[in-house]
């Protein structure tokens, strides 16, 4: 097992608004995205004994970590976020999501996530399951990798590195490290934006795809609705705009009285959820962690149903 590090983003922040007016938490709070346990330690220490911490992660490496950790109210699942409706209805007083990956994931040359390492082209979080991008990049179509590239990177060079990823296939056999794609899209991305590699949107896109990364957090924001009891909090940290984007929708739909224009004496759609607010992380964070700059933090909190 690797022993590289994670710098926990948005620490206090986040544990404070997830925890929300409950000094000592008694409740049963969720950490969707272990990681390497930041955010869950800083949990743990703030719950009564009558709390209770259920940890996510797909990654087996994060849920080896996890089991280290030595205290009846924690449990660990290696399992995607998306299965939290698995949990109890209205179970949960608080639900703490860390999207992206974490620091060991893209250090490690072995896991294969960054252009800055040679290693093979891996990039799925759970090792145990799925395509690796070398093996859907063996058979995908030109048109294919043009729109996960377009869609999930937002690189305007979408269809030209596409074009030069068949072409290279075609030519000497399929692309199997990180090197092979970040030389692939050099060669093909002209213009450079200031501080960035040429090829940072080309694996930011291969990673949301393979991880079903969009997805997962759709069904994981609908699955929040149904554990939440009452009160309970949604802390949603995300690391780039089309994460956030979805957090930032999916709040605001259900933070709204919607009414049918059709069926005007109808009742309103009910407001499930109430936005608390948007937190960036500090200065002095972002100084100590570049990793930091780009987070976002989303916090709502279940409402009441009314019946
Ligand atoms: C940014 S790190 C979390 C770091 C953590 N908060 C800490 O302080 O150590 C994100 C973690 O979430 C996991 N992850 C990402 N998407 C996931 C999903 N859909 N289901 C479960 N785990 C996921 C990754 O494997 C990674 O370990």
């Amino acid at each position: 097992m690797t022993a590289l590090n994670h710098t926990t983003v948005m620490l206090s922040e986040a544990v404070d608004a997830l925890l929300g007016a409950a000094a000592a938490g008694a409740g049963t709070y969720v950490d969707a995205t272990y990681g390497r346990g930041g955010h869950s330690r800083l949990v743990l220490s703030r719950l009564s004994t009558q709390g209770r911490l259920i940890a996510f992660d797909k990654d087996l490496e994060a849920v080896a970590d996890a089991q280290t950790i030595e205290d009846e109210r924690f449990s660990i699942r290696h399992q995607g976020f998306s299965e939290l409706g698995e949990l109890p209805q209205a179970s949960i007083a608080g639900v703490l999501m860390d999207l992206g990956v974490s620091s060991p994931q893209i250090d490690s040359p072995e896991r294969g996530f960054s252009f800055r390492f040679d290693g093979p082209l891996d990039m799925r979080m759970d090792t145990t399951r799925g395509q690796s991008v070398a093996e859907w990049l063996a058979l995908a179509s030109v048109d294919q990798i043009t729109e996960v590239i377009r869609d999930y990177g937002e690189e305007r060079f979408a269809f030209p590195i596409a074009k030069a990823i068949v072409a290279r296939r075609q030519e000497r056999g399929p692309i199997s490290s990180t090197a092979d794609l970040a030389g692939i899209v050099a060669g093909t991305v002209k213009t450079r934006e200031p501080g960035k590699d040429p090829a940072t949107r080309t694996f930011q896109a291969f990673r949301i795809f393979i991880n079903a990364e969009l997805e997962e957090l759709e069904q994981a924001l609908e699955a929040s609705l149904q554990v939440l009891s009452p009160g309970g909090r949604l802390v949603v940290i995300s690391f780039h705009s089309l994460e956030d984007r979805i957090v930032k929708q999916f709040i605001a739909k259900h933070s709204k009285e919607v009414y049918d224009r059709r069926m005007p004496f109808a009742q309103p759609a009910i407001m499930k959820l109430k936005a608390i607010e948007r937190v960036r992380p500090s200065g002095a964070e972002v100084a100590a962690n570049p990793r930091s700059r780009s987070a976002i933090m989303r916090v709502a909190e279940r409402l009441k149903e009314a019946v």
